[in-house]
């Protein structure tokens, strides 16, 4: 673990840990809510290796929110020099809108501002509302977009849209 926040959820708040280095068990679980998450849009989730690959891969970590023992959400960010893609974000399908995406976006942003990190991108599918939604109430803009990028089963193809914010 390299980062947690500190003190403990005494007003019963997520409480966010980072990783970069991902057992087996912890990868499961991430998987486990990563389908969960994901089904809602037809997509499948990761598979737990490819979690563990990327987290423990080089410029990988995993920002994990937990309530009380449970794992609410998390998020997979890869980082390399002073730029940082946020891979992947989920929340627990039974805790969505109680604020468990914000809280990892912002814990993920003042770690990566400790980092150095000046400039963090992501990609959302152009149909996933809830998601752009996070994402530009937080300050991100959208700075291009790829084409019918998703393939998503018995669809249309689905745009990818990129967007980024300045950390400094
Ligand atoms: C997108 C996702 C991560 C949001 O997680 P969450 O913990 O529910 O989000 P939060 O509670 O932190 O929401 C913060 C803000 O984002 C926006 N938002 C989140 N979910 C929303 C929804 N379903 N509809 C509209 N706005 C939404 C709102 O502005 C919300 O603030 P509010 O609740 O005060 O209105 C979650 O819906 C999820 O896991 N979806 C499936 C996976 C996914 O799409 N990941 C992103 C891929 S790029």
């Amino acid at each position: 673990m390299i980062g947690v926040s500190p003190g403990a959820d005494d007003a019963g708040g997520p409480v966010f840990s980072i990783i970069d280095n991902c057992e087996d068990t912890t990868a499961e679980a991430l998987s486990a809510l990563h389908s969960a998450a994901f089904s809602v849009l037809g997509q499948e989730g990761w598979r737990a290796g490819a979690i563990a690959e990327t987290v423990n891969g080089s410029g990988g970590f995993a920002v994990l929110a937990h309530k009380g023992a449970e794992l609410a959400g998390f998020a997979l960010v890869r980082s390399v020099a002073d730029e940082a893609e946020l891979i992947t974000i989920a929340a627990a399908p039974a805790m969505q809108r109680t604020g468990i995406a914000q809280g990892l976006l912002a814990y993920t942003i003042e770690y990566l501002r400790q980092q150095a990190v000046q400039r963090f991108f992501l990609e959302v599918r152009a149909d996933n509302m809830p998601a752009i939604t996070l994402y530009k109430r937080d300050g991100f803009a959208q700075v291009g977009v790829r084409e019918s990028y998703y393939k998503v089963a018995g669809m249309r193809r689905v745009d990818a849209l990129l967007f980024s914010k300045a950390l400094n």
